[in-house]
């Protein structure tokens, strides 16, 4: 079983359309999907067909009470066919006040046990739709997943947040201490548009294999399909729409999570040709500095090795990065705060925004 959650703490990016959409694609070349609908705006729920307010009992009632998730059987709906949906109401929104007396691991692992809890076999694919913020859902999804996708907008500024939601993942992979395997997905391309145009390939430029081949162009048949309660692919499917899905249904089904990074490294010629590379940083009144790039998929300090010294009053940060020859892009995470390296003159500009610093290993 195959656990996608779709997450952008931005609302409007299609996390809702994507989630539907791929699961009525799997759905119709024969997988078993449980679409899993943790946004109390319940669009999901609504765009299968279905009206939150008249769902006896939703995820709430699972998530809320210790060893709920055994029925998440009980809540299940059928959505069409091979399509199951999880629904949501908007108690859902209560649920963050409702655990917050709870441990954190408590709180944050209640669906990934009721995941754990469906019988072996029952669906291949569990796709859970987030809402747009990276609260105790998100985190709930982000627990219970080994797979992210992160729709990014070409229609307007995408890659803002981004970061965020990418150093999001890396804490949290380091505290849940299992590896999501984290793609991109461009949606509301518009071709037409040179500000599309520029921004997918800005997109494609900084996350590299991350991204998906499949686009999801702009289709107003989507739009259409959601308010009518139905999936693309039985509303309209010749629509563009339709087309999209399917392609990204394919490259879904053809790229399983990659095994564990270890074993699978370990094989690779390009690994073993990879040698240390020491960068610095310092800084008098940081706390916090991690290191991203294209070679840890833009998620801060994964893979790297960090030691802090004090040089009397200023800080440094020493960063070892594994790499095999080749030019890589990264930028510092400053509490926070993207930035590019101040000891590294060279630069480019980034065509989502700033610059990233360029590191050359011969
Ligand atoms: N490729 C697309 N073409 C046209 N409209 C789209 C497309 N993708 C999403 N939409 C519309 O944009 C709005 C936001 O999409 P949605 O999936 O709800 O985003 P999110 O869940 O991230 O908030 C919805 O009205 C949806 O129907
Ligand atoms: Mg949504």
């Amino acid at each position: 079983m195959r656990v996608i959650a779709i997450v952008n703490q931005k609302g409007g990016c299609a996390k809702t359309t994507t989630t539907v959409n791929l699961a009525a694609a799997l759905a119709s070349d024969g997988a078993r999907v449980l679409v899993v609908d943790l946004d109390p705006q319940a669009h999901a729920t609504l765009a299968l067909g279905i009206d939150p307010d008249n769902v006896d009992e939703n995820l709430y009632e699972i998530l809320a009470e210790p060893g709920g998730g055994e029925r998440l059987q009980e809540i299940i709906l059928e959505a069409g066919k091979n399509l199951d949906l999880a629904p949501s109401g908007i108690v859902l929104s209560a649920l963050e006040q409702k655990l917050a007396s709870e441990r954190v691991d408590a709180r944050t692992e209640r669906l990934s046990a009721a995941v754990d809890s469906l019988p072996e076999g029952t669906y291949e694919y569990v796709l859970i739709d987030c809402p747009p913020n990276v609260g105790l859902l998100t985190f709930n999804a982000l627990r219970a997943a080994s797979e992210v996708i992160i729709p990014l907008e070409t229609s307007r500024f995408a890659i803002h947040g981004v970061d965020k939601l990418l150093e999001t993942i890396a804490l949290l992979t380091e505290r849940v201490g299992h590896d999501l395997t984290v793609r991109i997905l461009t949606t509301l391309y518009d071709g037409r548009t040179r500000f599309a145009r520029k921004t997918l390939a800005g997109i494609r430029e900084t996350f590299k294999d991350m991204c998906f081949d499949t686009v999801i162009r702009v289709n107003v048949k989507l739009r259409e399909a959601a308010g009518r309660g139905r999936p693309i692919a039985s509303f309209a499917p010749s629509a563009n729409g339709a087309v999209d899905h399917a392609a990204l249904a394919v490259e879904v089904e053809a790229s399983p999570p990659v095994q564990q990074p270890e074993a699978t490294l370990a094989a690779s010629p390009v690994q073993q040709a990879a040698r240390e590379v020491v960068v610095r940083f310092r800084d008098a009144k940081a706390n916090d500095v991690r290191i991203a790039g294209d070679f840890n998929g833009w998620i801060p300090d994964k893979g790297v090795r960090s030691l802090i010294e004090s040089d009397g009053q200023t800080r440094v940060w020493t960063k070892i990065l594994r790499l095999a020859p080749g030019t890589y892009q990264y930028r510092y995470v400053v509490d926070g705060e993207w930035r590019e390296d101040p000891e590294n003159p060279e630069a480019v500009s980034s065509a989502v925004g700033g610059r990233n610093s360029v590191l050359v290993v011969s």
